[in-house]
């Protein structure tokens, strides 16, 4: 058995960058370098902390799940992110989400029967794949004291943190200040219906994301703002644990591709550091390749990548190619526009982190259209697992790099499937009805839609009910 007092005595922080390599206590709640100010991992030393010699290790918590770190999807995998001790870690049972089999037929993709599968993250508390990071932020808040928390968010952070800020305060008795800081009019109802109703103090600031995150991190400066935003290296490490239960679902074989949404690259990023991680420790024998998916009208990762040759290359990526990137867009006003609000980011903050995962997963970045994104969900909604727009840009991904031969029909597929589909019933609800889902949005091509599901329109008379029902089966 590991011995868990050992636990945050072998983690520490460290800068991205092998030129620089900064090293900072994990107590330090840093979100960048002071060297060079490039972003943090948490990194470990696994002599002190030792690691299970076998992933099946794991799956022998199932019989002791009635412990609330064992039934944990993240901390019952604790002793791959040991950076607090055991009695510090917060959980509200986070992460109970299962690596689903999808008949690659009844979403009309040629892969053979049994290689395609849904991780399906909106089953978390808070129904999205936030809550994965956030118990590992929460945490870290724990070990340091902090009882003000904040984030900006296109909504499923904030949603998140609302509701583990609420609740700790609910079981500890602490008082807990919980601060959201969102676009006016960007995200949707089902997100800021969570951040007011478990109590935060929500911000609506007057302009996106990017000036959300802006200013947020100037507030945390002067405010002792504990931010919980994904620059906080901490977060990565809870999300980490999604790929350890694709890994767990699929008997501990690593699959072929992840396929993910990016939006501020924190997912990507935290499977990239996942995957090397058991690579390094020797318990997976290869990396699955990984595929970043973005929305066309929020493709700064795919621009930057597939477009404009940028790469990790060795820690030392071109930081001219995004410069001149931003001063561009800046300059000509560009801004990021998409019907998958939750990433309609202009400037990934985790952008190095998510070149590093490309570069350790032989990796590719493609991005898809509104219209694909709207098709995607509701061929997932019809299969019966239902998910928000940016979500679907998985399984558009994935349909994009198999019509490419890049993916192919024996590659074994895993997309990840990052929030509720009550997220945003607007989307969903102004799909099948043929109509445009508020005017924030962009809108996606004319309807009709080929997987409209329209709702039948039926006088309050038994006849019509019932010949409108025989209709439909004809
Ligand atoms: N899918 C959903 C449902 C999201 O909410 C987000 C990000 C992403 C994908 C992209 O993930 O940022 O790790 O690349 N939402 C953030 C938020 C930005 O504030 O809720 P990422």
């Amino acid at each position: 058995m590991i011995r868990s007092e050992s636990m945050s005595e072998g983690a520490f922080l460290r800068c991205i960058r092998p030129a620089c390599l900064h090293t900072y206590g994990v107590e330090e709640a840093r979100y960048d370098c002071a060297a060079c100010g490039s972003l943090l991992d948490v990194v470990y030393d696994w002599e002190r902390t030792p690691a299970p010699g076998r992933l099946s290790f794991f799956a022998e918590r199932w019989g002791t799940r009635h412990e609330p770190l064992d039934f944990s999807g993240v901390w019952r995998f604790r002793e791959l992110l040991p950076f607090a001790p055991p009695d510090k870690l917060v959980t509200i049972g986070e992460g109970q989400t299962l690596l689903q089999n999808v008949d690659p037929r009844r979403v009309d993709l040629p892969l053979a029967a049994g290689n395609l599968h849904f991780q399906y993250e909106g089953m978390n508390p808070s129904g999205s794949f936030k809550d994965n990071g956030m118990t590992a932020a929460f945490t870290m808040a724990r070990v340091l004291g902090r009882h003000r928390v904040g984030c900006a968010s296109t909504g499923n952070t904030s949603a998140s943190l609302a509701l583990y800020a609420s609740l700790a305060q609910t079981q500890s008795g602490r008082a807990m200040q919980a601060i959201v800081f969102v676009g006016a009019g960007k995200i949707a109802y089902g997100k800021l219906s969570q951040a007011l109703d478990y109590g935060a103090l929500t911000l609506q600031i007057d302009g996106d994301f990017d000036a959300c995150l802006t200013r947020i991190r100037e507030a945390s400066d002067r405010l002792d703002l504990y931010l919980m935003n994904s620059v906080n290296p901490f977060r990565l490490e809870g999300q980490k644990t999604i790929m350890y239960r694709v890994l767990e679902g699929l008997g501990w074989e690593p699959p072929d591709w992840i396929i993910c949404p990016g939006g501020n690259l924190g997912n990507s990023s935290a499977f990239g550091k996942a995957f090397a991680e058991l690579k390094e420790l020797g318990l997976i024998p290869r990396m699955p390749r990984l595929a970043i998916v973005n929305a066309a009208g929020a493709n700064t990762l795919c621009d930057l990548v597939s477009r404009k040759g940028l790469t990790w290359n060795g820690g030392e990526w071109d930081q001219s190619i995004v410069d001149a990137y931003y001063d561009a867009m800046t300059r000509e006003d560009r801004k990021a526009k998409t019907i998958a609000s939750a990433i309609e980011i202009n400037r990934p903050v985790n952008l190095p982190k998510a070149l590093r995962a490309l570069h350790a997963m032989n990796g590719v970045v493609r991005d898809v259209t509104d219209d694909e994104i709207l098709d995607e969900k509701a061929r997932i909604g019809r299969n019966g697992y239902g998910c928000e727009p940016a979500s679907a840009a998985s399984l558009a991904g994935l349909r994009k790099l198999v019509a490419e031969g890049v993916v192919s029909a024996s590659d074994r597929v895993v997309c990840v499937l990052t929030g509720h589909q009550l997220k945003d019933a607007d989307v969903t609800v102004g799909y099948h009805t043929d109509r445009y889902p508020g005017e924030a949005r962009t809108c996606a091509s004319q309807p009709p839609r080929p997987f409209a599901n329209r709702p039948v329109q039926v006088a309050d008379d038994l006849d019509a009910i019932c010949a409108a029902i025989e209709n439909a089966d004809a």
